[in-house]
């Protein structure tokens, strides 16, 4: 079988392009990411100035005029606590059978218990379930009870008390929050595009979001944090940095966190988590050692590929962030999936309004019948 993996033009006319690079299958307000000059533009704001803003200013901002209700910060907060209770009521009959499941399938069982016939705001719903079902399963995973939501906290300061069980530092909440903005939407990456295709058939915003979340599951879109963390535990001690790091160069082989396919500059979401790690109560030691290999890799690689600009990405300083807050390194995934829940709902509601099926085409290179 030969299929090719390269933009052509067939003798027909039409244009193939396999990975849709170039495409450009939909208009939005929400997220603009521009690669060459290393900016990431949010509903008219850098993501640089959305420092120290929270999850939920960030959702009224990206849900404005497209949410029925139009709510701002305070009101969002609020709705979201109230629907993370009833999220924590709904998911229980379906906890005994997390256990044959990974955690990030944990998750996609428990947001298949929402119904697209129900008449609650669908958006809020997904993104208050996220926390709530995310923290369940990793504590289940550790062989312990879910801890109830409490509706007064915010999103990310219950996120991390349910997961641990106690109340959080302030400086760890604002870490996660940190988090769960950056990463809130990215232009029409894998996931969004998924969820916007199932969102054209009218299929519903659960079920919209869920087919995000199956996109984001695969090692080449959510699944990254986890090796940079694999790769500072085999470094293991600061001598070792440099040598490992050559002989790994060596080998062929990449320096997981370095580079990327759209920013050809630095990824401005990776320089968001290292002011959020920087905030964090207590940095610990596992931080200063990221950062000695973290300037090394770059010294490195800057000599060593000398006319492709390869700078720290977004999830090298995830990984730190997220082992910081106390999450295991399998809840990765899905805590990407409570912050990009943000842009998944917010894209879908804009893709109900486009009132358009996608419905893009193939060509046939099989056998004709005679
Ligand atoms: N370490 C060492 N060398 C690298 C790295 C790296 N991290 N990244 C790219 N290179 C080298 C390649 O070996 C290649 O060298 P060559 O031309 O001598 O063969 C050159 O740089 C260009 O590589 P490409 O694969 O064309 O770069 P591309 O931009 O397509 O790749 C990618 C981007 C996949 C992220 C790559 O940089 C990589 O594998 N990084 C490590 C894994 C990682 O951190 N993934 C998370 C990315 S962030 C995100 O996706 C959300």
């Amino acid at each position: 079988m030969n299929i090719s993996l390269k933009t052509q033009e067939s003798p027909a006319g039409d244009v193939i392009s396999p990975g849709l690079e170039g495409v450009v299958a939909a208009e939005t307000v929400l997220s603009h990411v521009d690669g060459a000059a290393g900016r990431l533009i949010l509903r008219g704001h850098d993501l640089e100035q959305l420092d120290g803003w929270s999850f939920e200013r960030v959702l009224a901002l990206l849900w404005r005029d497209l949410a029925p209700e139009n709510a701002g910060e305070a009101e969002i907060r609020a709705r979201l606590g109230a629907a993370r209770v009833r999220a924590f009521e709904r998911m229980q009959p379906a906890l005994a059978a997390l256990a044959a499941l990974s955690t990030v399938e944990g998750l996609r069982l428990l947001l298949s218990l929402l119904p697209d016939s129900e008449t609650e705001s669908h958006h809020l719903v997904a993104v208050a379930s996220v926390p709530v079902f995310a923290a369940a399963i990793a504590r289940r995973h550790q062989g312990l009870e879910p801890v109830r939501p409490d509706p007064d906290r915010g999103q990310a300061d219950d996120f991390l008390t349910m997961l641990h069980g106690v109340s959080q530092s302030p400086g760890n909440v604002r870490a996660l929050d940190t988090y769960l903005v950056t990463v809130a939407d990215h232009g029409l990456n894998a996931s969004t595009f998924a969820a916007r295709v199932i969102a054209s058939t009218k299929a519903g915003l659960f079920s919209s979001v869920i087919g995000g979340l199956c996109a984001l599951k695969g090692p080449l879109h959510g699944g990254a944090p986890g090796p940079v963390l694999d790769m500072l535990d085999a470094i293991g001690d600061a001598d070792n940095i440099r040598p490992w790091l050559i002989q790994a160069l060596d080998r062929g082989e990449r320096l997981m966190g370095f580079g990327h396919r759209i920013y050809r500059v630095r990824d401005p979401r990776a320089d968001a988590l290292k002011r959020a790690v920087a905030g964090l109560d207590d940095p610990g030691v596992r931080i200063g050692f990221a950062e000695k290999v973290e300037r090394e890799a770059l010294a490195l690689l800057a000599a060593r590929k000398p006319d492709r600009p390869l700078e720290t990405n977004v999830e090298f300083f995830t990984a730190l962030v997220l082992e910081a807050v106390g999450f295991p390194r399998d809840s990765f995934t899905n805590v990407f999936a409570a912050g990009r829940m943000a842009g998944w709902t917010a894209h879908v509601l804009e893709q109900e309004r486009a009132a358009r099926l996608i419905r893009p085409q193939s060509r046939y290179v099989g056998p004709v019948p005679d």
